[in-house]
């Protein structure tokens, strides 16, 4: 990214800190949204290994933490570059589940993880830095991790990426809106 793209990047930060306090993201609990986190968990049981550690990228304030039961993970990692968002997923003190504020560009997860999550988030990582973030996370796999995309609607510019990965499933989460769906994949290397 160059030095405006940063500069906005910063800006979009500072615009979800704003809206995650003012509670805007707390339509993710709609009922409307449930069939998303559990069509993931259910990838996660169906295609991931027993008892895996999970990365989370994008995770907001840990709604999908609020659906899975933390007796199917070892371990959960939730990243987010809104720091509020973070705070609120801490303050839930989840099971075997931490937080850390990190920008998505720039992360390096620290360890290995059986199951990396782009729960609505590829879409805002920047068009320039779109492959070289999901190579990094695709080399912090472990052999036979999984990656677990979700996409709000067609996904323009996003799907392409991950078809050269493996596809083990996919599916798309309907409503009674027609607007309103995801597209939802499962991929290994
Ligand atoms: C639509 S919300 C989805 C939240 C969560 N994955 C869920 O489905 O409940 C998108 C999230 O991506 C985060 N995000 C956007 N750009 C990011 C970046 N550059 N680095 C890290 N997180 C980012 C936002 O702060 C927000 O929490």
């Amino acid at each position: 990214m160059n030095l405006l793209d940063k500069f906005h990047n910063w800006r979009r930060k500072t615009r979800w800190n704003k809206q995650y306090r003012k509670g805007r993201w707390d339509n993710l609990r709609n009922p409307i949204e449930a069939e998303r986190y559990t069509t993931i968990i259910n990838f996660i049981k169906n295609h991931g290994k027993s008892q895996p550690s999970i990365l989370d990228l994008g995770a907001g304030e840990g709604v999908l933490n609020e659906y899975i039961d933390s007796e199917i993970f070892s371990h959960f990692l939730g990243m987010d570059f809104s720091e509020v968002s973070i705070e609120k997923a801490k303050a839930k003190n989840f099971p075997k589940a931490e937080f850390v504020t990190a920008d998505i560009h720039t992360y390096i997860p620290n360890q290995k993880f059986d199951v990396i999550i782009f729960n609505e988030a590829f879409y805002y990582v920047h068009e320039s830095e779109k492959q070289q973030v999901l190579d990094r996370m695709l080399a912090h796999l472990t052999d036979n991790g999984i990656l677990i995309v979700s996409i709000y609607r067609e996904g323009i510019g996003c799907w392409e990426y991950f078809d050269k990965l493996k596809k083990l499933d996919f599916t798309i989460v309907k409503t009674d809106q027609e607007k309103t769906y995801w597209k939802i994949g499962v991929y290994k290397c």
